[in-house]
């Protein structure tokens, strides 16, 4: 069933008050459930109250405690009916429900021997009856009763108010005095490690603060910890936001199916993100947990004290959240890498899927399972949606509209078009065309042509906005544009931030000579740009603007590899130009990045008819000649940055690991001996696990033996350590060598695999599903692998399944061989009996639009 936006309605009831008892058992959970319903309307009327339920096993139903009869009630089609209701009254439900088979992942689920709840979007409803849905707020107040040796730690949101002893049991309440929606909602119980620390707010108040993992992790949470205390800091110098409890509670658990969640005091984090050390975790690692960290501590405001009327509304929260977190990883680290590395992510995962058909607005107007659109394009084109908001305002009244926003709403449910009342009203701004940002799909492309005479410099540009999916024209953005014209030493003659509203617009400009457009300056807009002309050779050395600087070199990179598979010849003014950058005194982390060369994705989204082989063939030709041309400089590179026993985790630190393994792996290509030598030598005396998983990755991908040595001495040191594995599955899964498949399907039996852990599958199976060169392999065997896992993952947990089948986006562009193959295996899924309507939403639009 499709539910609509349009078809939007105030819910009929309100909960104003839940009390939860969960009495946890080996075999099963007994919930009750007390709630405080009044309903909207005020004229005496019986009415029915619906609460959504799944699976349910009801014992008894109490109103204004008195035991209803089965005439009372009816459950049908996830539906609790209650009949005859009055306009007030008190309704206790209890239930029975079964936490250890729950293998989906949502609602209350065991995680190993941990008790633990994910509820985002709909899973309160596999808990308990509930009107389920966000606009629902009540004060929550939540008893655990559990045995005392196997889960000594209970928690709740908010703080804690009681706590008793029975005999081998025990319980604790917890009291929220925040009313929330149900999808904020946790619940952990278990034998956990902590680690504790406090964070004084700008009013003074002493928040406690309180990381658990699994006991004998505690040494991997202080990075955590420290991101912790660094983002509520954070938030009061640039939002003025305070935390409001006295407690705040993180709890890592191994098997989740996302990245974190942010319900209030008491967040819910896949391990990934909390635990890691210099040994077992990788650079980018760290950074990750920082920026997930952060991001679930800023819900706080942006999603929990102000949160979402309706799931269409998840931009609100996840878009303004996102893009929180990007300004906090870049104030904290280099701002240039971070801006950089954010777009590079919108367009390997966001630009993929707005030209796929599963391509959405921001703010979708339909959905069948919302567990599907928590997509790149809510997350990563709604950061930079509100970044172009905040590009519009400029600093200054942005943060006087974010202040407006939080005293308008605080407390409410509301829309992104309260969100865009606030900026526009703060900031004096009219956003009414600005808002088919929110309602369109695809990538707007922005045609530049330039024309230079009689010391006038004149620009011209043209959108292109792609049609929606159903064909149906849409209309031009109204977007900031940031732009500088260039002399020839690179200086800025001027530098402005235009805003584009119609389809053709000019502007000009005198100049005493032929200025050089740096244009999209920091990637002002999420759009492609498409120039007639370019000047990447000298922006991608000379441009002050550090994004277009990268972007100029990535570009010239692309038509390089373009050129070599069209005519088979290699641009010579681009191995100079990869020469100069490798003189150049930059920071290393940005050089890494300009001396990386454009992915095969991005080749990809720019081919008409998809086929992978040439674009595999033009990259390995384009680095073995830098490789060879450049050997020399490249090792000079290396051998100055490498220091295997620095493990630190400061920035010149990782800059230095960041460079020298850029160039390891283009060395690699070579295949030299020389070079096999120092990169088994980084995997056996570095220290890091960066340093370890790049040489690995090396090893594997260009030696027999000596990738065989090393990752078997891999498995052996690290097999104990999930986490850690989850790099030997992916490195395995990614091998562009012969006979990847036979080993990734040979790597499900082993003892540390285990399809229940999400982390495992998406490191074994979706790692493999987005290896281009095996997946898309022309006997049709990796569909067919992947089309079975995804079959076989949907019977235990359905939004697994639907990640899994994204890889089968690229369909439609695919050469006709490949196209046909895949056809196939995607009918074969969607005709299977029983099929979640996650899958079949996600495989019916590959099929259909
Ligand atoms: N709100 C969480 C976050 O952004 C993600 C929850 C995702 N849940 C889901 N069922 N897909 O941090
Ligand atoms: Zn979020």
């Amino acid at each position: 069933k499709e539910i609509y936006l349009k078809d939007y309605k105030q819910p009929e009831f309100k909960v104003s008050k839940c009390d939860l008892c969960f009495e946890l058992y080996d075999d099963y959970t007994i919930v009750t459930n007390t709630m405080n319903i009044e309903s909207s309307k005020k004229d005496n009327q019986l009415y029915t109250l619906k609460l959504n339920s799944i699976d349910l096993e009801l014992i008894e139903l109490y109103l204004n405690d008195l035991k209803l009869s089965d005439a009372r009630y009816s459950y049908k089609d996830e539906v609790l009916s209650v009949y005859n209701t009055p306009n007030k009254f008190s309704l206790k439900i209890k239930n029975k429900i079964y936490p250890q088979n729950n293998t989906e992942l949502e609602g209350l689920y065991k995680s190993g021997s941990i008790f633990c709840t994910q509820n985002e979007p709909e899973g309160f409803r596999r808990i308990t009856p509930y009107i389920d849905r966000p606009d629902v707020m009540a004060v929550y107040t939540t008893t655990i009763i559990a045995d005392k040796k196997k889960y000594p730690v209970l928690l709740s949101n908010g703080n804690k108010q009681s706590e008793n002893q029975y005999g081998d049991k025990h319980s604790v309440t917890w009291f929220d005095p925040h009313p929330k929606p149900s999808y904020l909602f946790a619940l952990v119980a278990g034998d956990l490690g902590v680690i504790n620390d406090s964070f004084r707010t700008m009013s003074g108040n002493d928040i406690e603060l309180n990381i658990y993992c699994d006991l004998g992790n505690e040494s991997k949470c202080f990075h955590a910890m420290r991101s912790l205390k660094d983002a509520m800091l954070w938030d009061e110098e640039k939002y003025g936001r305070e935390y409001d409890l006295d407690i705040y509670n993180i709890v890592a658990v191994d098997s989740f199916n996302m990245g974190a969640m942010e319900n209030k005091g008491l967040n819910i984090f896949n391990s990934h993100y909390v635990l890691a050390n210099e040994e077992l975790a990788t650079d980018r690692d760290f950074m990750g947990i920082q920026s997930v960290i952060a991001h679930e501590y800023f819900h706080n405001w942006t999603g929990n004290r102000i949160t979402c009327r309706d799931w269409f509304q998840l931009t609100l929260k996840e878009g303004l959240t996102v893009f929180r977190d990007q300004c906090f990883s870049a104030d904290l680290n280099s701002k240039e890498v971070a801006r950089i590395e954010d777009v590079k992510a919108l367009r390997e995962r966001q630009f993929v899927e707005d030209a796929s058909p599963t391509s959405h607005p921001i703010q979708p107007e339909s959905y069948i399972s919302m567990n599907n659109f928590y997509t790149a394009t809510v997350y990563e084109k709604g950061a930079e949606v509100i970044r172009m908001i905040h590009t519009l305002l400029g600093e200054e009244k942005y943060r006087k509209a974010t202040d407006l926003y939080f005293e308008s709403f605080d407390g409410q449910a509301v829309t992104t078009k309260d969100f865009l009342w606030a900026m526009s009203e703060a900031g004096k701004v009219d956003l009414t065309q600005f808002e088919r940002w929110y309602h369109q799909n695809g990538t707007p492309r922005l045609l530049v042509s330039e024309k230079y005479e009689n010391n006038k410099y004149i620009l011209r540009l043209t959108q292109v906005i792609p049609n929606t999916l159903e064909g149906q024209r849409q209309r031009v953005y109204f977007f900031p544009l940031k732009i500088a014209l260039l002399n020839e030493e690179g200086k800025e003659i001027l530098e402005e931030t235009l805003t584009i509203s119609k389809e053709f617009e000019e502007f000009s400009w005198e100049t005493d000579s032929k200025p050089i457009l740096s244009i999209n300056r920091d990637f002002s807009a999420p759009i492609i740009i498409k120039q007639e002309q370019n000047d990447y050779q000298f922006l991608s050395r000379h441009d002050s603007n550090s994004f277009v600087r990268y972007e100029s070199m990535h570009s010239f990179g692309v038509d390089t590899l373009e050129k070599i598979i069209h005519n088979d010849e290699i641009d010579r003014e681009f191995v100079d130009t990869y020469g100069y950058i490798l003189d150049a005194d930059l920071n290393l982390s940005f050089k890494a990045l300009l001396l990386e060369l454009p992915s095969v994705s991005t080749l990809m989204q720019r081919q008409e008819v998809v086929d992978f082989e040439p674009i595999y063939e033009a990259n390995e030709k384009l680095q073995k000649h830098l490789a060879s041309v450049y050997k020399d400089k490249l090792l000079s590179i290396y051998k100055n940055n490498h220091l295997p026993k620095d493990d630190s985790i400061e920035s010149l630190s990782m800059d230095r690991r960041a460079i020298k393994n850029r160039v390891l792996k283009l060395l690699s290509m070579l295949g030299d001996e020389d070079i096999i030598d120092l990169v088994k030598n980084q995997y056996d005396n570095s220290s890091t696990m960066t340093d370890k998983i790049a040489a690995l990755d090396i090893l594997e991908n260009t030696t027999q033996k000596e990738g065989a040595v090393s990752l078997s001495d891999f498995y052996q040191r690290y097999k104990n350590d999930t986490l850690v594995m989850n790099k030997y599955f992916a490195i395995l899964a990614a091998s562009e060598r012969e006979g990847t498949l036979d080993r990734v399907m040979a790597l499900q039996n082993d003892d540390v695999y285990d399809e229940k852990i999400p982390n495992l599958v998406r490191s074994l199976i979706g790692v493999f599903a987005r290896n281009y060169k095996h997946f898309h392999s022309k006997d049709g065997l990796g569909y067919k692998f992947v089309a079975d896992k995804i079959i076989e993952i949907d019977k235990i947990n359905a939004q697994m399944a639907s990640a899994l089948a994204g890889a089968f986006k690229i369909y439609e562009k695919m050469n006709e061989t490949n196209k046909k193959l895949m056809k196939a295996e995607l009918k074969r899924v969607v005709s299977t009996h029983s099929l979640s309507k996650n899958c079949y939403e996600i495989v019916n639009k590959i099929l259909t639009k």
